[in-house]
């Protein structure tokens, strides 16, 4: 695929595609962006569920974000399909549901590595909370978690994915 030519292809996954995924995405970006202008990187962000596709990430997920510098605003949802399993390098879901969820999509034959994202932080969860019904500190909380498990996984990459057992593949 083109863009495995260009870089590593990391996919984040929630369920809607509108709070936690999105701003995991944006978040790396901006770290990326700021710190690792070198590292040739896709990313990207999808949703198990349908019922937010072709919307802009949540306005609460938005404004969160934007208070710490980081612009959503050109996101849109889309569902998790079959060629992502391809396209990507490492799928990072935001929670056990969705993992099991990625899993149970995956197509036969398809190798791409899915873990949480937040084992690449320590920060005394493995899951980023669904923040859909909570309030703002539960965005917050999104921004604090997605930004401690971003730091890791860039500097999992720029090491060379050595320690996470992270490489590009065939
Ligand atoms: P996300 O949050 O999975 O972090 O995007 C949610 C967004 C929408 C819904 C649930 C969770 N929903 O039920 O519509």
């Amino acid at each position: 695929m083109v863009e495995k030519d260009i870089g590593f292809g990391v996919l984040f996954v929630c369920l809607g595609n509108i709070c936690r995924s999105p701003t995991a995405q944006g978040v790396l970006r901006d770290l990326k962006a700021r710190e690792a202008p070198d590292l040739y990187l896709l990313i990207d962000s999808a949703g198990t569920a349908g019922y937010h596709v072709g919307h802009p990430p949540d306005p609460r997920s938005q404004r969160a974000a934007l208070e710490r510098g980081i612009d959503l605003s050109d996101l849109r949802a889309r569902r998790v399909e079959a060629r992502d399993f391809e396209r990507f390098d490492l799928l990072l879901a935001m929670d056990r549901q969705n993992l099991r969820e990625l899993e149970r999509r995956r197509p036969r034959g398809a190798r791409v590595r899915a873990q949480l994202f937040m084992e690449y932080a320590d920060a005394g969860t493995l899951e980023v909370p669904d923040p859909y019904y909570g309030d703002a500190a539960a965005f917050e909380a999104v921004l604090d978690l997605t930004t401690a498990a971003a730091r890791g996984l860039l500097a999992a990459l720029r090491n060379g994915g050595r320690e996470h057992g992270l490489s590009r593949g065939p």
